[in-house]
């Protein structure tokens, strides 16, 4: 029998309508997160960059993103500071509302303490020049007791300064591992590396996850740009008349607890990935796929950046 996790305190996730826009992921206290994101890795890095960075989120807000991913780690704080400005001019201009928007950013393993957790979201808050994050992930595991670091987040949780927390990079022993800890199974999201040439989690991580009712976001899942290239994508795409980049996305998307977070700075690419949402795969395209990329038989070790 499905287990059915406590309610998220205080306060659910944003309810992103499902406008038709971005379907939804149902995370396990009702709340809903959009199933498509924006990757912010390597922005922020570089101050002659900085106005072209802003410009790119703020496009990416314009065209109907509502979930952002950073992290700490990105930048040294630059590409919070960025989607902090970026978010900070949509909300002035509007339509975009701080209550539809969801904010996912990570703490550094180095700073997953009990303590060092609560220092590092306030830290985040500041430059993100938000008031709670929607999404906390501790970025992957490190030396601190997964217990310290769950005590920290729901810390944070209870003071409203996040609503809800995850984790990323985690292998099937970290998830029972921190399912055996005290509020562990408090957890709402795992963000791993998945893409069709990593597909690996199928084998293990993903059957584990959906047995918690834990959902998936899928970090590079064009593989950082290489998907785009590749002949049965792009023979895929022709089919649907999309790019191959685009079919990717919506391999990726086709399972309904899998968001993705693909990172674009070029408008035609935020774009592209924004529709790769309403693309749907026929069983000659995934076997197509499937015979190009492998679905595992056996455990693979977890495919990591
Ligand atoms: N938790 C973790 O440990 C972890 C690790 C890695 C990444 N992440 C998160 O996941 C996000 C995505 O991963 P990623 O940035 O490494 O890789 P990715 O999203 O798979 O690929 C990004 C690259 O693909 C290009 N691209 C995007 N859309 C395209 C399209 N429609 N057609 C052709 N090329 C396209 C981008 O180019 P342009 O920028 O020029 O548009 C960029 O060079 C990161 O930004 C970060 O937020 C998390």
């Amino acid at each position: 029998m499905r287990r059915v996790l406590p309610a998220i305190h205080p306060a659910p996730l944003p309810r992103v309508p499902r406008s038709g826009l971005v379907r939804a992921i149902n995370l396990p206290d009702g709340s809903l997160f959009p199933c498509l994101g924006l990757g912010t890795w390597r922005l922020g890095e570089s101050a002659a960059q900085r106005a072209a960075d802003i410009a790119a989120v703020r496009q990416a807000l314009e065209i109907g993103y509502r979930l952002i991913d950073t992290a700490e780690m990105y930048g040294d704080g630059g590409a919070e500071r960025v989607v902090g400005e970026a978010l900070n001019q949509a909300f002035r201009a509007g339509p975009v509302r701080r209550e539809d928007t969801v904010i996912v950013t990570k703490v550094l393993p180095t700073n997953a303490s009990r303590k060092g957790v609560v220092a590092a979201c306030e830290r985040s808050l500041t430059r993100l020049g938000i008031d709670h994050i929607d999404v906390f992930l501790l970025h992957w595991r490190g030396r601190h007791p997964l217990a310290e670091t769950v005590a920290g987040f729901e810390a944070l949780r209870s003071r409203g300064l996040i609503r809800a927390w995850g984790v990323s990079n985690f292998d099937v022993d970290d998830i029972e591992e921190l399912w055996s800890v005290a509020d562990g199974d408090r957890c709402v999201v795992n963000q791993v590396y998945y893409s069709a040439s990593k597909r690996g989690i199928e084998f293990d991580l993903l059957p584990a996850q959906r047995a918690r009712r834990l959902a998936t976001m899928a970090y590079c899942p064009i593989d950082q740009g290489a998907l785009a290239e590749e002949a049965v994508f792009a023979q895929v795409g022709r089919r649907h008349g999309v790019s191959a980049a685009q079919a990717a996305l919506a391999w990726v998307l086709r399972q309904p607890d899998v968001a993705a977070i693909p990172k674009a700075s070029r408008e035609s690419h935020l774009r592209d990935n924004f529709a790769a949402v309403h693309i749907a795969l026929t069983p000659l395209d995934l076997a197509a796929i499937d015979e190009r990329f492998r679905p595992p038989t056996r455990k693979q070790p977890l495919a990591m950046t």
